[in-house]
């Protein structure tokens, strides 16, 4: 079992990990249920899946302790991250009477996360949550930190509000259930926290991965545990991102989102897989500047690969060139005026945010990279 403080002026909370968490949720969540004992019910949200999973579960679990639950069912996938969604959550979290004081679970992945903080954000001018992650993805980035939003027709996470929870609880155990496929675009941003900024966890990582990903109980836990701990050390120094250490973060992203966006958002190419492919480029971009050694990418690239995730541009079959892609990076919502700062590695565990770099010549070099 890891606690460990996400420490926010008036808005600490803490990240709990141990397995069969989700089996106990009634004591693992107990003060932030105080305001239901009076009959009302318990409001989760939830997709078509965790609810098939999960759901029984808790509903026993729960009783056992005289309450019940009031479930809110999305389907799975990003449609839910939508202003229709969003209404009707919200509307429903009016209709069961949610006050200020109360707190929502959100059960699943980044999706339902997402889009339960920004409805708890928004709903009463706010109102509290408690995330239960049910992806490693999630489990190791989106449920910590309070990033919350919705997707509109101008993109992806364009309409939000950083709105922290009060509790996060992850059981290493959901992961079993994970498609491999999912678990190592989760491990992308798993690996991410070591290239950025921690190379003996990186080096760790390179030794694990694959008991990682086999769900290795204490592998696990290790590999989740040192990533939220990065994670919440960066939020309570930079939590809303007005200086350059919780774009840190976003390692791997603006390539990544080029990726993405080139792919159309489709399961061709997953969030993490994009990410994954994102630090490849960024680190092979940075040895290009002179910074990080060609060893030092190639090394980055070896373990990204060996975790069965994409390593190079080439594997992804796409027919755009460099400028398209670049194109793609312009609607980043990072994005400054007509500059965009790019995520570069100085050496693997210390990634710093380049403001000098010139889209052309990222034209060029991805390229250079597509016909590798
Ligand atoms: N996923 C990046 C962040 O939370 O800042």
């Amino acid at each position: 079992m890891a606690v460990i403080p996400v420490a926010l002026a008036g808005r600490s909370y803490d990240v709990v990990i141990e397995e069969g968490l989700l089996d106990r949720i009634a004591v693992a969540g107990a003060p932030f249920m105080e305001g239901y004992a009076g009959g009302r019910r318990v409001p989760f949200v939830a997709d078509t899946n965790t609810h098939r999973l999960y759901a029984a579960g808790i509903e026993t679990d729960l009783g056992h302790r005289g309450f019940a639950v009031e479930w809110f069912v999305v389907e799975p996938g990003e449609d839910a991250k939508t202003w229709g969604v969003l209404e009707r959550l919200c509307d429903w979290l009016l209709a069961i009477g949610v006050t200020r004081k109360d707190h929502v679970f959100a059960l699943g992945g980044g999706v339902v996360g997402d889009l339960v903080g920004f409805a708890c954000a928004i709903t009463k001018r706010g109102c509290g949550f408690v995330q239960l992650p049910t992806t490693l993805l999630a489990q190791v980035d989106s449920s910590v930190g309070g990033k919350t939003a919705i997707n509109t027709a101008a993109g992806k996470n364009l309409i939000g509000a950083f709105h922290q929870p009060s509790l996060v609880l992850i059981d290493p155990l959901v992961l079993n259930s994970l498609p491999d496929r999912e678990m190592r675009a989760g491990f992308a941003e798993v690996l991410k926290y070591g290239l950025l900024g921690d190379a003996g966890f990186f080096a760790w990582l390179e030794a694990h991965g694959d008991i990682v990903l086999a769900r290795d109980p204490a592998a696990l836990e290790h590999a989740i545990a040192t990533s939220i701990a990065m994670k919440a050390r960066i939020v309570a120094e930079d939590e809303r991102e007005t200086e350059d250490r919780r774009a840190l973060l976003n390692l791997g992203h603006t390539f990544g989102h080029a990726l993405e966006a080139e792919t159309g958002f489709s399961d061709r190419l997953l969030h993490g897989e994009a990410v994954a492919l994102g630090m490849v480029l960024a680190a092979r971009y940075s040895a290009r500047r002179g910074e990080i050694s060609t060893d030092g990418a190639e090394r980055a690239a070896r373990a990204i690969a060996a975790a069965g995730l994409p390593a190079s541009l080439t594997a992804l079959g796409l027919t755009c060139n460099g400028a398209a892609l670049v194109d793609h990076m312009r609607h980043d919502k990072k994005a400054e005026g007509t500059t965009l700062p790019f995520l570069l590695l100085r050496q693997l565990g210390e990634a710093y945010v380049a403001r000098d770099v010139d889209l052309a010549d990222i034209a060029a070099f991805l390229d250079e990279e597509l016909e590798a």
